[in-house]
């Protein structure tokens, strides 16, 4: 899984520099000390040692925040890091870059109720769900905030997530609660959204100064665990298994519940390898599923050859698309949708 991919192939500095540009925008504390550990060599080769996949910038920041490190780049961090390197290693090591954001919802759940008001009730299945937060878009509610139209709130759960749009609605698209008869998560590593433990964990994944993500996954979580005890079963069904390999079983069972089975993943393939990132769109076609997409504008080859190249200069961004048709750029964590 982590031949052929920048965090485990590149070098640490060059890494770092680029998550650096990544966090600008929202993360002022993790671009600084992305900057300072891209300029740090006793640091830098510290994390050059870790294997493959573990050497990605948001592993090591997240164990930062987990075991409460100082967060100020310079001597203190440098010397915090060196005295606990062992306990920072064993965390990297044992946990994954899981972040469960719900506030990308409400970007999928404009496409998700344009596809259930074309066919009828959809069964819907997320490859790499987490702790299947994201699986949940009828739980929450959302404040639509548009640039010609006015305010429109949706729903009535909580958290309420909110989420700019710009650009023209393509017509795919509903603002609407999707009807959802199923729904069913793919994970390698499944996360119980009711343990204490990794309701710590998910919260040292958000980044530092975004309160109100963190407010979102307390709220979010808090709603998965009523949704577990009101029916005495986990909230939400997760099949451990590779995104690949165990689609077409749960595809199949989805089809029982629904004749509309939509396959969704976001932030999900930029952590499979380039060769079976390129075979996902067809598996997914095969099955005779619906698909969207929501991850980085390079990470979906039918997404990034539709995309006309070199005309954006945004924010960093995810690329939402249909059956590998970009649609919008959205915010990484929700946030904003600019419809193409
Ligand atoms: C960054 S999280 C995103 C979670 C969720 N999609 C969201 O947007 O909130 C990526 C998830 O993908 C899972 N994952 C990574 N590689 C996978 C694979 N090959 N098959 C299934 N799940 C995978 C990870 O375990 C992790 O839970």
């Amino acid at each position: 899984m982590s031949r052929g991919h920048f965090y485990a192939d590149g070098d640490i500095a060059e890494i770092y520099r680029w998550f650096a540009a990544e966090a600008a925008a929202t993360s002022p504390t993790w671009q600084a000390v992305s900057e300072w550990v891209a300029r740090t060599a006793s640091i830098a080769d510290r994390l050059a040692g870790l294997p493959g996949m573990k050497r990605q910038p948001q592993l090591f920041l997240a164990a930062l925040r987990r075991l409460d490190a100082p967060l100020t780049p310079g001597p203190a961090l440098e010397g915090w890091i060196a005295h606990h390197w062992d306990a920072v290693q064993r965390t990297i090591l044992t946990h994954s870059t899981q972040t469960n954001e719900v506030g990308r919802c409400a970007v999928h759940l404009p496409l998700l109720a344009g596809l259930a008001a074309e066919s009828g009730p959809i069964a819907l299945v997320e490859v790499g769900s987490s702790a299947g937060l994201c699986l949940l878009p009828d739980a929450y509610a959302y404040r639509y905030r548009f640039d010609d139209r006015p305010e429109l709130t949706l729903g009535a759960g909580t958290p309420v997530i909110p989420c700019r749009i710009s650009g023209a609605t393509p017509e795919q698209v509903t603002y609407a609660s999707p009807a959802i008869a199923w729904r069913c998560g793919i994970d390698t590593a499944p996360l119980d959204p009711t343990d204490p433990e990794v309701a710590a964990w998910l919260r040292a994944l958000i980044w530092p100064g975004q309160a109100e993500r963190e407010d979102r996954l307390a709220a979010a979580l808090a709603t998965a665990t009523a949704l577990g005890a009101a029916t005495g079963r986990p909230p939400v069904p997760v099949v451990t298994g590779d995104a690949l390999e165990a689609l077409p079983d749960v595809v199949a069972e989805a089809r029982r519940h629904a004749d509309t089975v939509v396959v969704m993943h976001t932030a999900t393939l930029s952590y499979v390898s380039r060769d079976r990132r390129a075979r996902f769109g067809a598996l997914v076609g095969g099955l005779g599923a619906r698909w969207i997409s929501c991850e980085g504008e390079r990470v979906v080859p039918e997404v990034r050859d539709r995309l006309a190249s070199g005309t954006y200069d945004g924010p960093p961004c995810f690329v939402l698309a249909l059956d590998g048709r970009p649609l919008a750029r959205v915010g990484q964590h929700g946030g904003w949708i600019d419809w193409l």
